[in-house]
Parts: C-alpha cells; structure tokens; sequence
C-alpha cells in the first residue's frame, strides 16, 4: 500500500496511514512508533499536527527507502554548537514537520532529576517543540527533538531559565557523562559528580564555541563497572578504583555460600576471577591474593553483601577511548593507574592534568582526529613525555596483552623471571 492511497482517522481527525510504520509495532519489545503515535492521538494540539507528518514522512522514507532530512545551520545567540538542525526535504507533502532541530542539553552529573523539573521539560517541549523528548542519546544529552528555527531560541531560554544549559556538537568539547555514582551504588570509589562538574565548568567554553581539532569526550565511572562506558567511548575516562585489599565480611561469604551452594559459589566467583586470586576454604571463607587483583568488579558484583571496595580509593585514568575513525575502535589507555581525589588539591589536580590533555589535543591533532590516533601516530612515549608524565609498569595500553611488571615484591619477582629465562636457556644458577 502506498502513504497517499488511503485515509485513516483517529478521534475523527484525518491521520497519515503509517503501514511499514505498523509493522515496527509487532513482537513483545517496546516500539518507537508506539511512542510517537501516542503523542500524535494524546499530546496537545500542536504536538499532535507535528507528529501526524513526522510519521507521515518516516513512513515515506520506509516506503521509498530514503532519507528525506538535510542538515543546515541553526544555532541560539552566543553559541557555536548544541543544536542539530534538520529540515524536511519532502515539505510540501508534510509541511508541519518540515524543520525538526533537536536541542542537545546537558543532563545533570549523574542524571539526577526531580519530578518538578521533568514537568516543566514537558511543559516547556509542550510549548515551543514536537513534545518528543530523549533521555539520553548516545551523546549523554537530553535531547529535546524536533523544534522549529522560530522556536530554537525561545525553547532554550526557557530552558536556561530552569538552570540547563546546551550540551556539545561537532568538534568541540562534547557533554560529558557520570554515573549515578555515590549518591545511589555502593560501589562509587570517589565524587563523581564533582569530579564531573570541576573539569566540565572550567572547560565550558571549548563545549560553546568550538574550536578543537575534532570532539573530546570525558565521562565518570564511580567503578571499574563503568556504567557509563568511560574506557571505550571517552577521550579522557575517569574510572573509580581503590589500591589497598577488598573488604570481606566472612559471615556474609558464608550465608552466600549457605543459600547458593559450594558448587556456584566457586562455578560464578572463584573460577571467573580473571587473575585466579580467590580461593574459597573448607570453613566456607574466602581467600584474596589481593597483589593479583586486578580491581575488576566482579566477585564484588556477584557477592555485592559480603564484598566491597576497600578503603584507599580513587581514581584512574584512561585516555584514548574511542569508536571507529581514521583507525579502529580503542580502549583508552592507562596513563594514571591511580590517583586520589578527596581533597580540594586532589580536584585542583585532576582539573588541571584535564585542561593539559586538552590543550596537547588542540595543539597536537590532526583535522577530524580523536586523541587516541593522535597517540598512535606519534607514539605512547612522546604524548607522556610531553605531558610530562613519568613511565609506571603499571601503566596499560592494551589489556591482557600489554607486558605488566608487579612493583611490590619487585625483587624477588626479578630473581624467579631470571631464574626461569636462565632454565630456558638450558643454565643452571647456583650449581657452582
Ligand atoms: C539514513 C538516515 C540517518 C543516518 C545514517 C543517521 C546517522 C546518525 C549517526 C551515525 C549518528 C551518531 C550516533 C552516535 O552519536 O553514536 C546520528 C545522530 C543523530 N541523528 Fe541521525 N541519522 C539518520 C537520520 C536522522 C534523522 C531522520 C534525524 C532527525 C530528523 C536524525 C537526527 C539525529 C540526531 C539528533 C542525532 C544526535 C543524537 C545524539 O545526540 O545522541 N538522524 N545519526
Ligand atoms: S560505575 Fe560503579 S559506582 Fe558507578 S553506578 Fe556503576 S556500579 Fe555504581
Ligand atoms: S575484583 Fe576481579 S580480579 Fe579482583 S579478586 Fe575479584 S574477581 Fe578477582
């Protein structure tokens, strides 16, 4: 069936057919078209008109397999970037829709909103825009989609007047994301959403006014979790951690074990740590050789009551992280293996080591690069060396297959590697 045969009513009002639309609605999974379609029959008046042609042009794209958006530039005074702006090409034919900018805007350090400021995002969506609201797109913003050039500038003013502010696009500083973090999980290592807010406030202008050589993302893990993917998706990545021994409660190893069984308890936490360092007694206890930790999470995760961080937290730092580009996919490199961020000196430190990486970036990368190539092309030493970061064994580039040599007990480690390079060769040491 093509859009334009048949006439389909809903409430008495004429509404586009949507039938590839339709299909999309099947199965258990929650559909985008239902969504849209509830706005179309239930928002205000407006909402409604802007939606009916939106589907009406989605679904002429399923049906002609196109794209019928070209971008353009819209921007709201004083800013460079943070509004995506789409206008229709097919206008004629769905004139409401036919511009369909989305406002990128800053969430808040560990998206948390109250009930009182998502109303008034409705209320203020409502008035100046399609009512279709994101949280969040890949970006981390919220994205307000689907406003009129008209309404750009009045719908971020009211949302400046509610304290929000435009997040980044293009290459710029982009909205930097953290995880619901202390506030909320019991394994945050350290403030995230300070640690968020310090660094984002000073660099702000690099957000506004773009002027990097391509974007630069910094997101806030509270833990090696990383809720917020921080190791593969940042630039700059901020991943909780702690240096002393992973806290036991041994009466709640053994009610774990009690209500779960010997058998699972070693199948999904002994035999999964990655480096082998738990054992569990015949008494029902656990074990940690925590210099074989390698700070994962996981029997953490799995034995949340009986297990925790230990004490001496902070923070480490992976810069690089990235998706597909000029080179593949990369993790972010481990350049701070860790750090402490309690202090005032703490934060003052992490802000200004942020504003260093950044300002090499500006400085040192090509055109439509992220960090991580820049770091490739000119090598790991000389992005350190003008940092002026000190090399650390512990230091990771790839995991698992980066060499790593253990600081403590470095001697005796010495004296075995030697011992066994030397038994390889086929000497003998101490024979004489
Ligand atoms: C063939 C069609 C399209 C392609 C291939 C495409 C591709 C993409 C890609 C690759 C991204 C980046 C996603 C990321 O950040 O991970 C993106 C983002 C975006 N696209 Fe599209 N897009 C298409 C159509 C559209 C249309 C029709 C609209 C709106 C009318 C739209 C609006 C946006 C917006 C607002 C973002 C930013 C999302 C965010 O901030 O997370 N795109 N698109
Ligand atoms: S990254 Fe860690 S601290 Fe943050 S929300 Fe996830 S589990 Fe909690
Ligand atoms: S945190 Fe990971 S590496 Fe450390 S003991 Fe637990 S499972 Fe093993």
């Amino acid at each position: 069936m093509k859009d334009s045969d048949a006439k389909q009513t809903v409430d008495g009002k004429d509404v586009h057919p949507t039938p590839q639309l339709d299909q999309l609605e099947d199965g258990p999974w929650p559909s985008f078209v239902t969504g849209l379609k509830k706005l179309r029959d239930e928002g205000s008046d407006n909402n409604r008109k802007i939606m009916n042609d939106l589907l009406g042009q989605l679904n002429h794209s399923y049906e002609k397999r196109l794209g019928f958006w070209k971008g353009g530039t819209v921007s709201v005074f004083g800013y460079g970037g943070g509004i995506i702006p789409r206008f229709s090409e097919v206008a004629d034919r769905f004139p409401e829709s036919r511009e369909f900018h989305t406002l990128r805007v800053m969430p808040p350090a560990g998206n948390h909103y109250d009930t009182d400021i998502l109303r008034k995002f409705c209320d203020i969506w409502e008035e100046h825009g399609s009512g279709l609201i994101a949280f969040h797109g890949q970006s981390g913003d919220i994205m307000f989609q689907g406003c009129s050039t008209e309404n750009t500038q009045k719908a971020f003013d009211a949302l400046n007047k509610i304290g929000f502010d435009l997040g980044g696009a293009g290459p710029a500083l982009r909205t930097a994301m953290s995880c619901v973090g202390h506030a909320r999980c019991e394994q945050s290592c350290y403030d995230e959403v300070r640690a968020h807010r310090t660094i984002i406030n000073k660099l702000l202008d690099e957000m506004h006014r773009p002027a990097l050589p391509y974007k630069f993302k910094f997101k806030f893990s509270g833990c090696a979790n990383d809720c917020v993917n921080a190791v593969h998706r940042a630039d700059f990545a901020v991943i909780g951690t702690w240096r002393d021994e992973i806290k036991i409660n041994q009466e709640k190893v053994k009610e774990h074990v009690a209500e779960k069984g010997r058998k699972y308890t070693i199948d999904t936490v002994v035999n999964m740590c990655p480096t082998r360092a738990i054992s569990l007694n015949d008494d029902d206890t656990l074990e940690i050789d925590n210099p074989s930790c390698v700070r994962c999470m996981h029997c953490i995760n799995v034995m949340t009551k009986a297990l925790s961080p230990g004490d001496d937290r902070g923070v480490s730092i992976m810069i690089g992280g990235k998706r597909s580009l000029k080179i593949g996919d990369l993790m972010g490199i481990m350049v701070v293996p860790f750090m402490k961020l309690e202090s005032d000196e703490d934060f003052e430190k992490l802000e200004e080591f942020a504003e260093n990486v950044v300002e090499f970036f500006a400085d040192n990368a090509l055109e439509h690069e992220r960090v991580g190539e820049t770091i490739d092309r000119i090598g790991l030493p000389a992005f350190l060396d003008a940092l002026d970061i000190d090399v650390d064994p512990n230091m990771v580039n790839h995991p698992r297959t980066s060499s790593y040599v253990r600081t403590d007990d470095f001697d005796t480690e010495a004296a075995k590697w030697f011992e066994r390079k030397a038994r390889e060769a086929g000497l003998q040491i101490g024979a004489d």
